[in-house]
């Protein structure tokens, strides 16, 4: 097979794939909906439009063909009414409402998901910062469509619900979401958010809510070095908040942790109370939390190497991999003329060469 062959074939199975998990499961949130437990009788009506003879439809999932509902055992129309009994799988479906060849509504019937899975272990949410916004992912795989909505009118299922879809769909199967909160972050925190989570699996549907604190998902991104100066024998490390970090900085107030490696022995050491570290150290990182709540710590920042002594100054051009001392204007200008002639020598001799 050759490389174009292969690439075809990868991309047809892709495609069979994907049919067929999409035959068998919902992408979206039907507009209508109704959840029932397993046994439970459930009535499903046409709407308000209804006047007059209706027949009922029924299709298990979009990609299916709708056929007419006959009433058997366990379904029978009552009126304009359709009487589901003893919910099990073989009933879950779209159900649709018809008079003569125009449809007036249609709703799904799904099965509730009775796990006792926690909230939890499907989802975790972090907040960069006390600003409105906070993200949140969905873990499990298995999951078709999965929304969220904050506050009560969600948890309680009402129908004013703001529900938020994901952003995108993670590679791993997850679900990514950004949520808008309208806490002050200003104000001492009283108030719990409410999240919930609606989740479809084949034809069943998962729900939970959760209440936690907004502080209780504070991660910080990583922090900024931005310079490290020789103060005797000592290293000052200044650090800067993340730029996606709450403002002021002086009310939202960040402590971080350096952790550095010693040239002499390759020993990792740690400061979490000063800037002040040896100077005799070969790289470093830093991290950072809310000092008040004591959040969760940001990632490491990557090692940068560390720069000091006159002799060193010269590796400085790549700031993002060396922390270094303020140096005056145009001193690494010097060091740049350097480097070039160097490369227009190498480069003349290979020219020889070849001549030759
Ligand atoms: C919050 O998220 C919305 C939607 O993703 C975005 O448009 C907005 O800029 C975000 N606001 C902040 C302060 O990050
Ligand atoms: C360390 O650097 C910061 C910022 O440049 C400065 O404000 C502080 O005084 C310095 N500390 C010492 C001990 O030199």
């Amino acid at each position: 097979m050759d490389k174009q062959q292969k690439t075809l074939s990868l991309w047809m199975f892709g495609l069979l794939f994907i049919s067929l998990t999409g035959a068998h499961g919902l992408n979206n949130f039907p507009e209508n909906f109704v959840v029932a437990k397993t046994n439970e009788n459930v009535i499903l009506t046409c709407g308000s439009k209804a006047d007059g003879a209706v027949t009922w439809k029924f299709r298990m999932f979009p990609s299916e063909e709708m056929e007419d509902v006959d009433s058997e055992d366990n379904i029978q129309q009552e009126g304009q009414n359709l009487k589901v009994s003893e919910v099990g799988t073989p009933v879950l479906g779209e159900y649709s409402c018809w008079r003569g060849e125009e449809k007036l509504s249609s709703t799904y019937l799904l099965l509730e998901d009775e796990e006792e899975e926690e909230l939890d272990s499907l989802i975790r949410c972090r907040a960069k910062s006390y600003d409105c916004n906070f993200t949140c992912k969905w873990t499990r795989d298995g999951y078709t469509a999965v929304r969220l909505g904050l506050g009560h009118e969600c948890s309680e299922g009402g129908k004013s619900c703001h529900w938020v879809s994901s952003s995108e769909q993670l590679q791993d199967g997850g679900f990514q979401f950004v949520l808008s909160h309208s806490l002050s972050p200003y104000a001492e925190e009283s108030t719990m958010l409410e999240l919930t989570a609606e989740a479809i699996n084949d034809l069943s549907i998962l729900r939970r809510t959760k209440r936690f604190y907004l502080r209780d998902i504070v991660q910080p991104d990583s922090p900024q070095i931005v310079k490290c100066q020789e103060v005797d024998q000592e290293l000052n490390v200044t650090i800067d908040p993340p730029s996606t970090w709450s403002t002021p900085y002086s009310f939202f107030s960040l402590e971080h942790e350096i952790e550095y490696e010693l040239k002499d022995d390759g020993q990792t050491g740690r400061s979490s109370s000063s800037a002040l570290i040896p100077k005799k150290i070969s790289k470093l990182r830093v991290r950072s939390r809310d000092s008040l709540v004591l959040s969760t710590w940001s990632q490491w920042t990557p090692w940068k190497n560390v720069r000091t002594g006159k002799k060193n100054l010269c590796k400085c051009k790549n700031t993002a991999k060396s922390c270094c001392p303020e140096l005056p204007a145009g001193y690494l200008d010097k060091c740049k003329t350097k480097g070039k002639k160097k490369r227009k020598k190498t480069v003349g001799s290979r020219h020889l060469k070849k001549k030759m």
